[in-house]
């Protein structure tokens, strides 16, 4: 079976670490975010992969190559103009041969694919959607259906009153490809405002499955930090612990770290520095004496100078934070943003280079 992965989004709302790194690259536990979608697949029997790109497209493609390293065959398409979710499938109709999956390329869920593909199996409708229930959907798109989980409507958006259901589309799809014969070509096209809506006034009829697995849509900061969080917590299964982890945990020294951790390879950290609880460092990193990190990702050669304290934040690769330094909660530092020493980044704070 095949699956489209559409990884050609800007991922506006992550910036700036978005600015050098496309969202796809962006690390959960040191691993680009894409990987751990590729690894699912896989696992579940797909290994025919489709990537819509377009947005860096090389960072991707230079890092997975034809993906053979992950026993999958992987076709890049680009796009000149982005398309949006359902002209970018529309751009690879050529080489789709079967049903066939679509992952939006920034969902973090341990949904079962192989399930999903028995439900599309029994079914024999033109597609089957995962749904997942949420608090509140105002920010999402509702799926309405019908006891046999034949899809009626679709409300994006609506207010938290208005909402028609809790059940919000995940983000994951498995189509047939008379689906393909519904979206124009060469224009930019919204799989859930035009595609889906066209299909449900049609005759052959969508079908929702919906689960209570772990979902997350890493499209914000905030998302970022709680998607570690539940991976630590084991909400979200990637068998990562609350311990301390990852292949430099040697690192931790002398009650250096509050577990939980994730520590990657050629770390150092001073014996007196307090890495943790929720805490990620990337390959590289050097955590100078006194210095405190909390609740934050920090991705490869960050350094953290003698006595600086970071909260609740990210700091993307090859950054500085000086001496003494302050990065107060929901800050995020893109790639070179270094902090000078003495300095204090405000609350929510967005820093780039320069
Ligand atoms: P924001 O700008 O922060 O909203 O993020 P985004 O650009 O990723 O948009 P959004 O979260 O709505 O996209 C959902 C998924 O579709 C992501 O995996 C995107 O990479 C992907 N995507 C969105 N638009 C396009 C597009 O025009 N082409 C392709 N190939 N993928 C897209």
């Amino acid at each position: 079976m095949q699956a489209v992965v559409l990884v050609g989004g800007e991922g506006t709302r992550l910036r700036p670490l978005t600015l050098e790194t496309p969202k796809p690259m962006v690390p959960i536990m040191n691993v680009p975010f894409l990987e751990r979608t590729l690894v699912r697949l896989k696992e579940a029997g797909i290994d025919d992969v489709i990537l819509p790109a377009g947005y860096l497209p090389a960072a991707i493609s230079s890092y997975f190559g034809d993906g053979a390293r992950l026993g999958l065959s992987i076709k890049y398409v680009i796009e000149e103009t982005p398309l949006g979710t359902a002209g970018a499938i529309k751009n690879v109709a050529q080489y789709i041969t079967g049903p066939f999956f679509v992952l939006n390329g920034d969902v973090l869920t341990s949904l079962d694919l192989k399930k999903m593909r028995a439900v599309h199996e029994e079914k024999r409708g033109l597609g089957v959607l995962h749904l997942i229930r949420v608090a509140d959907p105002s920010a999402f798109g509702c799926v309405v259906h019908e006891n046999n989980g034949k899809v009626t409507a679709f409300v994006e958006k609506p207010k938290r009153e208005e909402a028609p259901t809790n059940e919000i589309n995940a983000g994951t799809y498995l189509l047939d490809p008379a689906v393909l014969d519904l979206i124009p070509a060469g224009r930019m096209v919204s799989i859930e405002r035009e595609t889906f809506p066209l299909i449900v006034a049609g005759p052959r009829p969508l079908y929702a499955y919906t689960t209570d697995d772990y979902w997350i849509d890493l499209g914000s900061p905030a998302a970022y930090l709680s998607a570690h969080h539940n991976v630590f917590d084991g909400a979200m299964p990637l068998g990562i612990g609350q311990g301390t982890n990852g292949p430099g945990a040697n690192a931790c020294e002398a009650n250096s770290c509050v577990p939980p951790v994730f520590i990657g390879n050629r770390v150092r950290i001073a014996p007196d520095a307090r890495v943790g609880p929720y805490v990620v460092l990337g390959d590289g990193c050097t955590i100078g004496a006194g210095a405190s990190i909390r609740n934050s990702v920090l991705w490869d050669d960050v350094a953290v100078e003698d006595g600086a304290r970071i909260d609740g934040s990210i700091i993307a690769s090859r950054t500085t934070v000086g001496a003494h330094a302050v990065v107060r909660t929901g800050s995020v530092i893109g790639h070179g943003g270094d902090v000078a020493s003495g300095s204090e980044v405000e609350e929510n704070a967005r820093v780039t280079a320069g």
